[in-house]
């Protein structure tokens, strides 16, 4: 469900106008993540920026360890990254069992990464969306809740398997 007043909108018990996001990029996102910030501030929420802080070349994995760090200390239960594709970086963020980070490049990902995912984290490729595309996915991404029932279950199934046994 995508409810149209972000400051009405109800996530994980807070609403959106009350809710701290953590957000990072490395150097190819860094000009998409200011724009991010931004936005995020106009949607009222309250970013916690970690960087990059300029487009000096960085790795994409420590800034996606970083975020995953923040959310595991409770700094926030939702965030956002960026990379070049958004690939490298979500890749990163998923190796931490409590992230389940997304990637977008249109809205509907956007949305259904909340609805049956419930997906922590959105991931977006600099390289590739528009600055209006971006701003629109987190836009949703923000309003949209989960549905829960069957993709409850399906999302519980997702949380780390037992260590598969090695052959002997
Ligand atoms: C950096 O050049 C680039 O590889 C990175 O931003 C990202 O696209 C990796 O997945």
């Amino acid at each position: 469900m995508v409810v149209l007043d972000p400051r009405n909108a109800r996530y994980g018990g807070h609403t959106v106008s009350t809710r701290r996001v953590v957000i990072a990029s490395d150097h190819a996102g860094f000009e998409l993540k200011q724009a991010l910030v931004a936005q995020l501030r106009e949607l009222g929420c309250d970013p916690v920026d970690l960087g990059t802080d300029g487009s000096q070349s960085v790795d994409y994995p420590d800034f996606a360890d970083k975020l995953a760090a923040a959310m595991a200390q409770g700094q926030a239960d939702t965030g956002v990254l960026v990379c070049g594709t958004g690939i490298g970086i979500s890749i990163g963020a998923n190796r931490h069992s409590h992230i389940r980070a997304g990637l977008a490049h249109d809205v509907t990902s956007a949305r259904l990464m909340r609805e049956h995912n419930d997906a922590n984290v959105l991931a977006l490729g600099a390289r590739l969306i528009g600055l209006a595309t971006a701003c629109d996915c987190l836009k949703v991404f923000l309003e949209t809740s989960f549905e829960g029932g069957r993709h409850q279950r399906r999302v519980d199934k997702l949380s780390p398997p037992p260590a598969t046994p090695r052959p002997a």
